[in-house]
């Protein structure tokens, strides 16, 4: 069988979850009259300790609808430079909200507040574009699962609160933080305006993110929601998937994380720079480990000449890990 470490999103509905999306409660979501959609958004927003939640397709969707309520046309937000929204959304702040990044440069995605502090422009003049958020990413997947550090979060927050800015966090794997550190999930939200969080990784929901915010903020998400052509019907199929995820899968993060630190090790990485499922390793050529390995039915990422990536999820077991290390470790030691 096929060990597919590509991303933790490749993960199927277990059989228990299936039988939640058939035996969930429907209604018509538009018009905010699905009781499975309502539970999980309040269930959501109260574990991430803000006012209400929206149940979005996507993470991407999460984080551009975040953006666009805290930035308008003109406006930038700024963000690390090698963060989801900057490098894998296509250009969607761009295009759908006139909003352009400036970044600062982040080894493995590590916050430092003093690179953001010199890079902030709040109320720029009539000449430069103005800053009006900050965007941070935890954990952090190009940066190799990395959590970001709790005081250099906090320095940040304090700085937006300073000059005015607000803030967004793509926590796509922010329970992946809260089960690395032990810190509650709303304490790894304290002083965000918005958070993406997604049901659709590690803990195994096919489909689904949640936006949480503000209740003023989620009603005019819920406006651009729709606007996108985005509002679902009876998601309440969806949205069970993402309950039992949350009841089931949570804690289970912590086998992910052993494994992912296992893989680092016996592939001559630093298992130590591997808190989470992410594991990042540099290979003089990662395009040809990558093809070698899917000859041995073992799927990994090659996101750059020499970036290879492979993630850890709910599919794969100690076994599995085993097989996968046989197989990359000779590749990966004759790569260099
Ligand atoms: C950190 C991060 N943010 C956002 C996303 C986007 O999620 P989606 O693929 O559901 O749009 C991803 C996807 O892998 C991600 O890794």
């Amino acid at each position: 069988m096929t060990i597919d470490l590509r991303s933790d999103t490749v993960t199927r509905p277990s059989r228990g979850m299936r039988h939640a999306m058939a035996a969930a409660e429907v209604g018509d979501d538009v018009y905010g009259e699905d009781p499975t959609v309502n539970a999980l958004e309040a269930e959501v927003a109260s574990l991430l300790g803000l006012e209400a939640g929206l149940f979005v397709a996507s993470g991407t969707l999460g984080n551009q609808l975040g953006l666009r309520l805290l930035a308008k046309p003109g406006q930038e937000v700024v963000c690390d430079s090698m963060a989801h929204i900057a490098r894998a959304e296509l250009g969607a702040a761009a295009v759908f909200s006139g909003i352009t990044f400036r970044t600062w440069r982040a080894e493995r995605g590590l916050l430092d507040a003093d690179a953001v502090r010199a890079l902030i422009a709040p109320d720029a003049g009539p000449y430069l574009v103005s800053t009006a958020a900050i965007a941070l990413e935890n954990t952090h997947n190009f940066g190799g699962g990395t959590v970001a550090p709790a005081s250099a979060v906090a320095e940040v927050i304090a700085l937006a609160q300073a000059t005015g800015l607000r803030m967004h966090l793509d926590g796509a794997r922010l329970w992946n933080a809260h089960v690395a550190t032990g810190t509650a999930l709303s304490e790894l939200t304290a002083g965000f305006d918005t958070v993406s969080v997604c049901l659709s990784k590690g803990l195994g929901a096919p489909v689904g993110s949640v936006l949480v915010a503000s209740a003023d903020l989620i009603a005019e998400a819920r406006v651009w929601r729709k606007r996108y052509g985005a509002g679902m019907r009876q998601a309440g199929i969806l949205a069970a998937a993402g309950q039992y995820a949350l009841a089931n899968n949570l804690a289970r993060l912590a086998d992910d994380h052993d494994r992912a630190r296992r893989l680092t090790a016996a592939l001559g990485g630093d298992p130590g720079a591997c808190p989470t499922n992410i594991v990042v390793l540099d290979v003089a050529d990662a395009a040809a480990v990558a093809a070698a390995a899917r000859e041995q039915d073992v799927l990994v990422s090659a996101l750059g000449p020499r970036f290879l990536r492979l993630v850890t999820h709910l599919d794969l077991d100690d076994d599995d890990i085993d097989r996968a290390i046989k197989v990359l470790e000779p590749l990966v030691r004759s790569a260099g």
